[in-house]
C-alpha cells in the first residue's frame, strides 16, 4: 500500500506530476491501495489537496488498473499550518461525503477515522461511521490510532463493515502487537503506518548494525530488511509506506518477497 502524506504536506511544485508517476508505478508493481486523508495538505486553506491529487492521479489510469483508495477524515486543519480534531457524528458524515466528492468516488473504497477525538465519545465517532456506510458514502470503514478496547468496542457495533486498522507500527515503535493479535482474530486487516519509522527515524534504520547483517544475509538494504519484519509480524499485516521516488519505491516492492526466519525476526525485535 501507498502512502502520499509527506508529499502533500509539504508539496513540491511537480506535486500531480510526482504523485501521478508514482501511483502508475506502485499500480505496475502490484500495489492495490493508495492511502490518503482529507487533511493531508500544508495548511488550512489547500484542506483536501491530498485528495484531490490522488483522484487525478488514479483517473489517469485505465480503468481496469485503477487501485483501490483508503481516506481518513476526524481530523481537522485550523490557525494556518494547526492540526484539531473533529469526531462527532455529524462532521464524520460531513467529511465523509466531501471526501467521496474530491475523490469521485460514491461509495468509497474504505473510510478511516483518522485520530479518535479526545473531545467526543469514541462510540459517537463510531456511530458517525456507520451511518457513512449505511448512507452509501462508503463501502467499509477503518479506524486509525486505536488500542485493542476500542478496536473490540468498534467491531461490536460496526460488524462486518469494519475492515481493518491503521496503526504506527515498525522497528522503532514494535507495540502494535494486541491489536494485531485481535485484527488477525476478528479477520480485519492491520495496516502498518510509517513501518520504517518514518523520513526521520528511516536514516537510525540504515546505520542500525544488527538490520545491516540481516540484510546482508538475504542481499538486500537495512530498509527492505525492516520491512520485511513488520511483514513477519503476521498475515494481518499490510505496511503502509510513504515513497516520494521510484528508487525506493522498488525497493520497498521488493521487500514484499524477502521472508525473515523466526531467529531474525526475534534478534531484530
Ligand atoms: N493514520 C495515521 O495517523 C498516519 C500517520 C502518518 C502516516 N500515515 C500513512 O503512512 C504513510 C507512511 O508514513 P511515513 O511516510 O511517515 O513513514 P515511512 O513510510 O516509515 O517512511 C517514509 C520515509 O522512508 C523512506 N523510504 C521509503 N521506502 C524506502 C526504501 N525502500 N528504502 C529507503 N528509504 C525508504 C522515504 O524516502 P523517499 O521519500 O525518498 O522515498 C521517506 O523518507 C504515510 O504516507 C501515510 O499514508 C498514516
Amino acid at each position: 500500500m501507498l502512502g502520499t502524506a509527506d508529499l502533500c504536506m509539504w508539496p513540491p511544485p511537480d506535486l500531480e506530476e510526482r504523485v501521478t508517476r508514482l501511483v502508475r508505478q506502485a499500480v505496475e508493481a502490484g500495489v492495490t491501495l493508495i492511502d490518503t486523508a482529507d487533511a493531508y495538505c500544508p495548511d488550512e486553506g489547500s484542506f483536501g489537496l491530498g485528495e484531490t491529487v490522488v483522484e487525478r492521479a488514479v483517473a489517469s489510469l485505465p480503468p481496469p488498473l485503477r487501485p483501490a483508495v483508503m481516506t481518513k477524515g476526524g481530523h481537522t486543519r485550523f490557525n494556518g499550518t494547526e492540526w484539531g480534531f473533529d469526531g462527532s457524528a455529524e462532521y464524520l458524515r460531513r467529511a465523509c461525503r466531501r471526501s467521496a466528492e474530491r475523490l469521485r468516488r460514491r461509495p468509497l473504497d474504505l473510510y478511516a477515522l483518522h485520530r479518535p477525538d479526545p473531545a467526543a465519545p469514541f462510540r459517537e465517532s463510531v456511530r458517525g461511521l456507520l451511518q457513512c456506510v449505511e448512507e452509501g458514502l462508503t463501502r467499509e470503514v477503518v479506524l486509525s490510532n486505536v488500542d485493542a478496547e476500542r478496536i473490540a468496542l468498534a467491531h461490536d457495533v460496526l460488524g462486518p463493515s469494519l475492515a481493518g486498522v491503521q496503526n504506527e507500527f515498525s522497528l522503532l515503535r514494535p507495540d502494535g502487537r494486541r491489536e494485531i493479535r485481535l485484527c488477525e482474530r476478528l479477520g480485519l486487516t492491520y495496516f502498518a503506518w510509517a513501518p520504517l519509522g518514518g523520513a526521520r527515524g528511516v536514516a537510525g534504520l540504515a546505520r542500525s548494525a544488527p538490520l545491516a547483517a540481516v540484510a546482508r544475509a538475504h542481499g538486500c538494504t537495512p530498509e527492505e530488511a525492516a520491512l520485511a519484519w513488520v511483514l513477519a509480524a503476521g498475515p494481518a499485516v499490510v505496511p503502509v509506506v510513504g515513497t516520494s521516488r521510484s528508487r525506493t519505491l522498488r525497493s520497498c516492492v521488493h521487500a514484499l518477497d524477502i521472508r525473515l526466519t523466526d531467529a531474525e525476526v526475534a534478534a531484530l525485535g
